[in-house]
């Protein structure tokens, strides 16, 4: 067993700043992360930027784009939270203290850009790379830090909660209330509980439960999964955002992101017409789930599979410089972005719902915070404005961290007694796992994509639950690592997602209802 003032599940960028400021004010802080290494999960994928302050800018402008983009959806203060502390802290921390190297226009001035859906260019970019660059400046710090305890290659399985693990029946009565997690060393297979006054969930996307997503493979659903059986409110799970434009290969998917478009890119049909502007005033720049909708509908219209992105008409060199892993990924495939244009389709991108949040990233459960992307701040409302996802990591990781390290009376010293964990040992064979997993994904891909029907939406619920019976099932005896424990998440997550695309009975923004 293992005591910590604060243990945070995941070590995106919004997971390491809540452990930083935690950790400043003098809490000892665990971070663990499932994979090898703490740069991993969806941060260092973000390419675009993130939001700074534009010339004439002010957090009102920036309010409305949000609050345009979410479709009637967002939650104004939290909305509000992030237009006034966000640019704050990127200076204060991203630029002044991890120096992280942003893009310059010249010695004294950052380069800015713009991407869809912003009335102003206030993005700030490092190339093409931005979520790499910030994340490896923050995870310096975090590996310097005296007060930060990292477990690399450890995967957490449920969350310690009163009513589920307690041994004393009473505990019942308590508010219901998360002291930990039940953790395993993915080396040794040990599993072994971490008692924490308080638990920071940062577990970031929950991309793997689609056929095709700009996640990587350990963004699946952990975190939704974890707080829907602890019983934490998760709401929104309905909009799911599809980014417009990622890669058009047979087998392959991978983003390429809107600051291509922000840059002064254009879509273009199969016979190089522009189509945006037939659904949209704001053409190429329009908001994302627009975007990707009239994409779908031009693909249907014109029987062709994908659709193209041209950049090819600017200087060669610029676009190499301004784009250099756009430019070294396309040209694996055959694509040379400098003289053709980039064959594009809408993928799975982001979940704008996930735990419900307070101002301070409280969740419904005490002592149970969440941050970044598995949370839901009500930023994004029901489609997220390009760029705000870092920029909510940074804000909610900091009033988090912030808040979890003053969280310190009494009760959040209350570690009870916990029921033994059940070491199981039936083979799991990964054929059975293999097959589950495409089950889960192409369900959701057809089922409860970019246009969803009453009929498809239902089926996959049905499908989806079958297939949890067994999965539980198995569960109960297998012998425990991390495929087991994310095949159980990822169909947990699926579910909540199909019901929250059940039970939410208007379109709206990312959730589109055909019929
Ligand atoms: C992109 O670069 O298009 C993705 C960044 C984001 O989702 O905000």
């Amino acid at each position: 067993m293992t005591n910590t003032d604060i243990l945070i599940i995941g070590s995106g960028l919004a997971g390491c700043i809540a452990a930083l400021t935690a950790a400043d004010k003098g809490k000892n802080v665990t971070i663990i992360t499932k994979t090898k290494e703490l740069l991993s999960g969806n941060t260092p994928w973000a390419q675009g930027g993130i939001i700074f302050k534009g010339i004439e800018d002010s957090p009102e402008k920036l309010k409305k784009d949000i609050m345009t983009a979410g479709d009637g959806h967002c939650w104004e203060p939290a909305v509000e939270q992030l237009c006034e502390m966000g640019p704050h802290l990127v200076k204060k921390l991203l630029i002044d203290r991890f120096h992280v190297d942003f893009d310059k226009k010249n010695d004294d001035e950052l380069h800015l850009t713009a991407e869809g859906a912003h009335s102003a260019p206030r993005i700030i970019h490092s190339k093409d790379k931005t979520g790499l660059t910030i994340h490896k400046s923050v995870i310096d710090a975090v590996e310097n830090h005296p007060n930060i305890t990292i477990l690399r290659e450890h995967t957490a399985i449920d969350l310690l909660t009163l009513s589920h693990h307690s041994t004393n029946s009473l505990d019942i009565y308590k508010k219901p209330a998360c002291f930990g997690a039940y953790i395993i060393n993915n080396e040794t297979c040990k599993v072994f509980p971490i008692y924490a006054k308080n638990t920071i969930l940062a577990t970031g996307g929950l991309g793997q439960i689609y056929l095709h997503s700009t996640n990587p493979s350990e963004a699946t659903g952990d975190g939704i999964a974890m707080a829907w059986r602890a019983g934490a409110r998760c709401f929104n799970l309905e909009y799911i955002q599809f980014h417009p434009t990622t890669f058009y290969g047979e087998r392959s998917r991978f983003l390429i992101s809107e600051a291509v478009r922000g840059e002064g890119g254009v879509l273009i049909d199969k016979s190089g017409s522009q189509f945006m502007p037939k659904f949209h005033e704001l053409g190429s720049l329009a908001p994302r789930d627009i975007v990707a909708r009239s994409i779908h509908q031009t693909m249907l219209d014109t029987g062709h599979p994908c659709v193209y992105l041209d950049i090819s008409f600017k200087e060669k060199n610029w676009i190499k410089d301004r784009f250099p892993t756009i430019y070294e990924q396309c040209s694996k495939f055959g694509i040379d972005i400098t003289q053709e244009p980039i064959p594009v389709v809408p993928s799975e991108h982001y979940s704008c719902g996930g735990v419900g949040v307070s101002l301070k990233g409280r969740t419904s459960l005490q002592r149970l915070y969440a941050v970044g992307e598995v949370s839901c701040t009500g930023v994004h409302g029901a489609n997220r404005l390009a760029s705000t996802s870092l920029l909510e990591c940074v804000v909610w990781g900091y009033v988090a961290g912030e808040n979890a390290a003053e969280n310190d009376e009494e009760d959040n010293a209350y570690f009870p007694d916990i029921f033994d964990w059940q070491e199981e040992s039936q083979y799991m064979d990964p054929a059975l796992l293999a097959q589950d997993w495409l089950t889960i994904k192409n369900t959701m891909w057809n089922y409860v994509g970019l246009v969803r029907t009453r009929q498809r939406m239902m089926r996959a619920f049905t499908i989806l639950r079958h297939l949890q019976t067994e999965v539980e099932h198995f569960y109960q005896k297998a012998t425990m690592n991390r495929s087991m424990i994310e095949l159980r998440n990822g169909i947990q997550t699926a579910i909540a997602v199909t019901l929250a695309t059940i039970e939410s009975k208007v379109s709206r923004g990312a959730h589109f209802i055909k019929d």
